[in-house]
C-alpha cells in the first residue's frame, strides 16, 4: 500500500494530503446528515407511539436548522477543498512533466537511444494524465471508502454490534478477493500499457517515415507492422476487460450482500423485538452511504492498478542518472586533449579504441577516414552528447566530466551532416544560435553566411516558415542556415561535419565561403570528404576503425606513403574521370 502511493504520486505522498483531508471531512460530512434524520424520525415515531407526549416540534425545528446550517458549511469545506484537490494534481503533473522534460533533456544521448520517441511523448503526455486522473480523482474515493466504513464500524458496533457485524462480515471477503487477483492485474496492465505504446511508436514511425515509405514503396510492409501493433493493443484491451471485470464485479457483489444480510438480519431482529425500529433505520441510512463509495472504489480498482504501473514508468525515467559535471568552461580559447578514448554506442563494441589527440586553440583540425570509421563520433564527444567508456577528454585543462553539458555547449557551434532546422521562420531558426539577437545581427549572419540573398528573395523573407525539419528547402540552403545560426552565436570551438558533402559546385562555394567566414580566430575540427578543402588544415587526423592511425599536416601525410596518400591518389584519380557520351 505504501509502495503503491508512493508510485501513484510521483515519489511525492504528501501532495495527497489535501485530497485525503478532503476525502475524510468529506466521508464525516455524508454521515452527520444521516444521524440527524434518523432523530427526526425518531421524534415522529415517539409522538405516533406515545401519543401521550406528543410531537416535539422544538426539537424538529433544531434538527431542520442544523441540517440547513450544515449545508451551508458542507458547501464552503467543500468549495476550498475541491480546489486543493484539483490544484495539487495539475499543478503535480504540470510542474512534474515541466519537470520530466527538463531531466530527460539532461540525459545522455544514448538514453534516447534505448527508448522510441513515440514511448516518451506517451509518458509525457498519458502516463502523466493517467496519475493525476488518479490523484484527482480516485485516491480521495479511496481514502473516503476506506476511513468512512471505519468510523461507521466503530460507531454502530456500539448502537447493536450483531448488526454491525452482518454488514461488513463480507467486506474482507471482497477486498481478499481482488488482492489474490492483484498479480493477474498488474501483468495486464503492464501488457496494456506497453501494447498501446507500441501502437503510438509504430503511427509516429509510419507518420514522420511517410516520405521513405512513398519513396522506397514501403506502404505494404510498414502499414502491416502498423496494424499488427493495433491488433496487439485490442487484444491486450480485451484481455484486461474481459480477465478483470468479472473479478471486479464479484469483489463488488460480496461487498455489497453485506447490505442484503444486514436487512434481513434487521427485520429478523425487528420482529422478534430485539431490535428498535430508528436503530433500524440508522443502519439503513449509513449503509446506503458507505457501500456507495466503497462501490466506486471497487470498480476504479483496475484504473488505480494501471495508474501505478504508469507512475513505475514515469519514476523508471526520474532515476535514469543525468550527467554529472557543474563547471563551466575557464579558458576563453580552450584546447581539446584526447586522451587514451575508448567509447562504444554499446559499451561491449567499440567505436573508438585509445584515440589520443591535441588540438590547440585557433587551430583547424581535420578528421579523414572511411565511412564508418568514427570521424562523426569524435565531435559528438568533444560535445559531450555521451560520455565516455575509458581514458579522458580535457577541454582546456578540466576534465570533460567536471563541466555542465549545456554549458559546454555554450562555447561549441555545431553544424552537423545532417541539419534540423525547427518549425518556424527562418529568422528564429538563425536566432536559436543568440536567443536575444536583433534582426540586424541576424541579417549580419546571414550575410557573412551566404544565405542573406536567398532568404531576402522569399516572398517573406526571414519570416518565411520552415517545414518541420527544414523539407521546404534545399540541402545547401539548410546548410548556410545552420552556419549563420552558428555565425551568430559566436563560439569558440566550432565543429564542422560535412559541411560541404553533396552539393552543386555553385552551392559549395558559397557554402565554403560561409564557412570561412566562421572558422576565423576559431578552433575548428572539421570533418570533411573531399581532401582539397582540408589541404591548409593546421592538423589532419586520419581514423581507420575507430583508432588513430596517422596524424599531421598535408604534406608530411602526403609523404607517409599511408592511408592518407593513397585516399588522396584516389581522389585525385576521381577528379579525372568523366562520363563518356
Ligand atoms: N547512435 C549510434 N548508435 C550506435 N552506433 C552508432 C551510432 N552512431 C554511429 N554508430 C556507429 O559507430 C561507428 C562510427 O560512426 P560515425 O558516425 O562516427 O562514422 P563516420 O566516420 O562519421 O562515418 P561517415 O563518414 O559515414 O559519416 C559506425 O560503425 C556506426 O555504425
Ligand atoms: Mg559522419
Amino acid at each position: 500500500m505504501k509502495n503503491y502511493l508512493y508510485n501513484i504520486s510521483g515519489g511525492s505522498p504528501r501532495s495527497l494530503w489535501p485530497s485525503a483531508i478532503a476525502a475524510i471531512l468529506d466521508g464525516i460530512a455524508k454521515i452527520i446528515p444521516a444521524a440527524l434524520l434518523v432523530d427526526l424520525f425518531n421524534t415522529i415515531y415517539v409522538s405516533f407511539a406515545h401519543p401521550e407526549i406528543g410531537l416535539n416540534t422544538n426539537r424538529m425545528w433544531v434538527v431542520c436548522l442544523i441540517l440547513f446550517a450544515w449545508l451551508l458549511v458542507e458547501y464552503a469545506a467543500y468549495a476550498s477543498l475541491y480546489d486543493k484537490t484539483y490544484l495539487a494534481a495539475y499543478s503535480l503533473s504540470a510542474t512534474g512533466r515541466l519537470k520530466l522534460a527538463e531531466h530527460i533533456r539532461h540525459l545522455s544521448l544514448g538514453f534516447f537511444g534505448k527508448r522510441d520517441p513515440g514511448d516518451l511523448t506517451n509518458l509525457i503526455l498519458s502516463d502523466y494524465g493517467q496519475v493525476e486522473h488518479t490523484i484527482s480523482h480516485n485516491v480521495p474515493q479511496l481514502i473516503s471508502a476506506v476511513v468512512l466504513p471505519i468510523m461507521a464500524l466503530t460507531g454502530l458496533i456500539w448502537l447493536d454490534f450483531r448488526m454491525a457485524l452482518v454488514m461488513f462480515i463480507a467486506v474482507p471477503l471482497g477486498v481478499l478477493l481482488l488482492w489474490l487477483t492483484d498479480t493477474i492485474q498488474a501483468r495486464l496492465s503492464e501488457n496494456h500499457v506497453q501494447a498501446k505504446n507500441e501502437a503510438a511508436s509504430r503511427l509516429q514511425e509510419y507518420l514522420t517515415g511517410i516520405r521513405e515509405i512513398k519513396a522506397h514503396n514501403m506502404s505494404g510492409k510498414r502499414f502491416e507492422r502498423l496494424r499488427l501493433s493495433f491488433d496487439r493493443l485490442k487484444q491486450a484491451s480485451i484481455r484486461l476487460e474481459a480477465i478483470m471485470g468479472p473479478m471486479i464485479m464479484g469483489a463488488m457483489l460480496l461487498t455489497r450482500s453485506g447490505m442484503t444480510l444486514m436487512i434481513w438480519t434487521g427485520s429478523y431482529l425487528l420482529v422478534g423485538g430485539s431490535l428498535s425500529l430508528p436503530v433500524f433505520l440508522l443502519f439503513l441510512l449509513v449503509g446506503t452511504k458507505i457501500f456507495e463509495p466503497l462501490t466506486i472504489v471497487l470498480m476504479n480498482y483496475g484504473e488505480m492498478r494501471y495508474s501505478a504501473y504508469s507512475a513505475q514508468r514515469i519514476m523508471d525515467v526520474q532515476q535514469e542518472q543525468t550527467m554529472e559535471g557543474s563547471a563551466d568552461v575557464t579558458a576563453a580559447h580552450p584546447s581539446i586533449i584526447f586522451d587514451q578514448v575508448t567509447f562504444g554506442y554499446e559499451a561491449q563494441t567499440p567505436v573508438l579504441s585509445g584515440v589520443s589527440f591535441t588540438i590547440k586553440p585557433k587551430t583547424i583540425t581535420a578528421l579523414v577516414g572511411a565511412s564508418g570509421s568514427g570521424k562523426s563520433t569524435v565531435t559528438r564527444l568533444i560535445a559531450r552528447f555521451w560520455d565516455i567508456q575509458a581514458g579522458t577528454i580535457y577541454i582546456g585543462d578540466q576534465s570533460i566530466r567536471t563541466i555542465a553539458p549545456e554549458k559546454l555547449l555554450q562555447h561549441i557551434s555545431i553544424v552537423f551532416q545532417d541539419v534540423y532546422l525547427f518549425q518556424d521562420t527562418i529568422g528564429n531558426n538563425i536566432r536559436i544560435g543568440k536567443m536575444d539577437a536583433t534582426q540586424a545581427e541576424i541579417e549580419a549572419a546571414a550575410k557573412r553566411a551566404c544565405c542573406h540573398d536567398f532568404i531576402s528573395g522569399l516572398p517573406q523573407g526571414y519570416n518565411t516558415p520552415v517545414g518541420e525539419g527544414g523539407s521546404t528547402l534545399s540541402g545547401g540552403e539548410k546548410q548556410r542556415i545552420s552556419i549563420a545560426r552558428a555565425l551568430l552565436k559566436n563560439a569558440s570551438i566550432i565543429l564542422l561535419d560535412e559541411a560541404t558533402a553533396s552539393l552543386d559546385p555553385e552551392n559549395e562555394a558559397a557554402v565554403q565561403q560561409a564557412i570561412n567566414a566562421l572558422v576565423a580566430d576559431k578552433t575548428v575540427i572539421l570533418i570533411a570528404h573531399r581532401l582539397k578543402t582540408i589541404q591548409n588544415a593546421d592538423n589532419i587526423i586520419v581514423l581507420d576503425q575507430g583508432r588513430l592511425v596517422e596524424e599531421g599536416t598535408h604534406d608530411k601525410l602526403l609523404n607517409g606513403q599511408g592511408i592518407y596518400s593513397r585516399l588522396w591518389h584516389l581522389q585525385q584519380q576521381a577528379e579525372g574521370w568523366q562520363v563518356k557520351t
